[in-house]
């Protein structure tokens, strides 16, 4: 029954109106009200004994390929909050390339969908040999990274058929946020910021059915940009991974060049192709960077920037500069979960940007949904 389209035309679009159902089953049984308090808490059981292990570990290295590394990028801000650990990021193949130095002490996490990837697979295998403690985050069990690393997460996102991954996506960083929850442990001073987590991921796939909604605003969207040649797709912090992730959803299904851009380095390059024609989206939700993503707003107007504004609800006004620039509002969440309802919106417009383009939405030009060979 999974696998079949529905009411759907493609599975693309199907799997991105499941993510609702999907989420639920990746948080299903992992997290918990109990006592009288009501503490919050979270269950990862394939973790249960390598927690102390992790703790001790001297820094976590996130590691995968295209939309899981993306994924992980999104992860890794409330992972370094909640472990206090620091947290670096490797794409498989330039960590291979680079023969990258990894230690005992450290803690690799190996995110991939269908845990077949080459390089991901093949960074696992230096990883061991380095004596590292490796962590799996994948959607398919009894895959060769399930299996060969010592300890992981199933994200339960349910068979993903569209090459472009997009459900999967929304269930990593749920998964790695609890990994995140877990990892940091109860202690009195973050209960307060862990207590919002816990309560946000429960409304999370009530939002996520929300910002659905906007999905013939996005078909309107996709209409106006049709014949364009590019996308820049502008985000920081939280939602630096939504700006990279948006913009490979339309690069791989859409075929339209899409360069995802992190907002802090605007003047250092990107500054230099706004003009009037070059379409911008601008990722401002509510969180501790609205207000210089007000300021790059602003900036890019001045340029004449032909912007399009993520907002959440409410901000409409404040941030489309005399209605100058067209706005796209989402429901706000904990900003750590943001970008899981932020990546919904470039999801719908990838998928209608391509149909109305005429391209295989399912199955991309040149692209395979598991990259087993190098
Ligand atoms: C391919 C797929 C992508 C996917 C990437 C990593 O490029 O087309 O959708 O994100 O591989 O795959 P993985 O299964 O390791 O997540």
């Amino acid at each position: 029954e999974q696998i079949n389209k529905g009411k759907y035309e493609h599975y693309m679009q199907k799997e991105i109106h499941e993510q609702p159902e999907s989420l639920t089953t990746t948080m299903r049984g992992r997290l918990i009200r109990r006592g009288s308090c009501k503490s919050k808490t979270v269950l990862l059981g394939g973790l249960k004994d390598h927690f102390k292990t992790i703790r001790r570990s001297r820094r976590i290295l996130f590691i995968g390929c295209g939309t899981s590394y993306n994924a992980a990028l999104a992860a890794r801000p409330i992972l370094e909050e909640l472990s206090g650990l620091p947290v670096t990021m490797e794409i498989a193949s330039d960590l291979l390339d680079r023969q990258g130095p990894i230690y005992r002490e450290d803690t690799a996490v190996f995110v991939s969908q269908s845990g077949e990837t080459a390089d991901t697979l093949q960074a696992l295998d230096y990883a061991l040999e380095n004596g590292a403690l490796c962590v799996g985050i994948t959607n398919t069990v009894g895959s060769a990274i399930a299996r060969n690393t010592h300890c992981g997460v199933h994200i339960n996102a349910g068979c993903e058929i569209g090459v472009a991954s997009t459900k999967a996506y929304t269930s990593q960083i749920v998964a790695m946020a609890m990994l995140a929850l877990a990892i940091g442990g109860d202690t009195i001073s973050n209960q307060a910021r862990r207590d919002a987590i816990i309560d946000g991921l429960y409304d999370l796939p009530n939002k996520v059915r929300e910002v659905l909604k906007l999905d013939q605003e996005m078909k309107d969207l996709a209409q106006l940009l049709i014949a364009e040649q590019s996308l820049l797709v502008f985000g920081r912090g939280y939602n630096y991974a939504t700006a990279l992730e948006g913009a490979l959803k339309v690069k791989e299904v859409a075929l339209m060049h899409s360069e995802g851009i992190l907002a802090g380095e605007m003047k250092h390059g990107p500054l230099a192709l706004v003009d009037e024609n070059l379409p911008i989206v601008v990722i401002a939700t509510r969180d501790s960077c609205f207000s210089k993503q007000q300021s790059v707003i602003q900036q890019l107007h001045a340029r004449k920037g032909r912007l399009i504004v993520m907002c959440s609800q409410g901000d409409a006004a404040s941030v489309s500069l005399g209605g100058s620039c067209r706005v796209i509002e989402v429901p706000l969440v904990e900003d750590c979960l943001q970008p899981v309802v932020n990546i919904v919106p470039l999801q719908l417009l990838a998928y209608h940007l391509t149909v109305l383009r005429g391209f295989n939405v399912d199955q991309p030009r040149n692209l395979a949904k598991s990259v087993t060979t190098q």
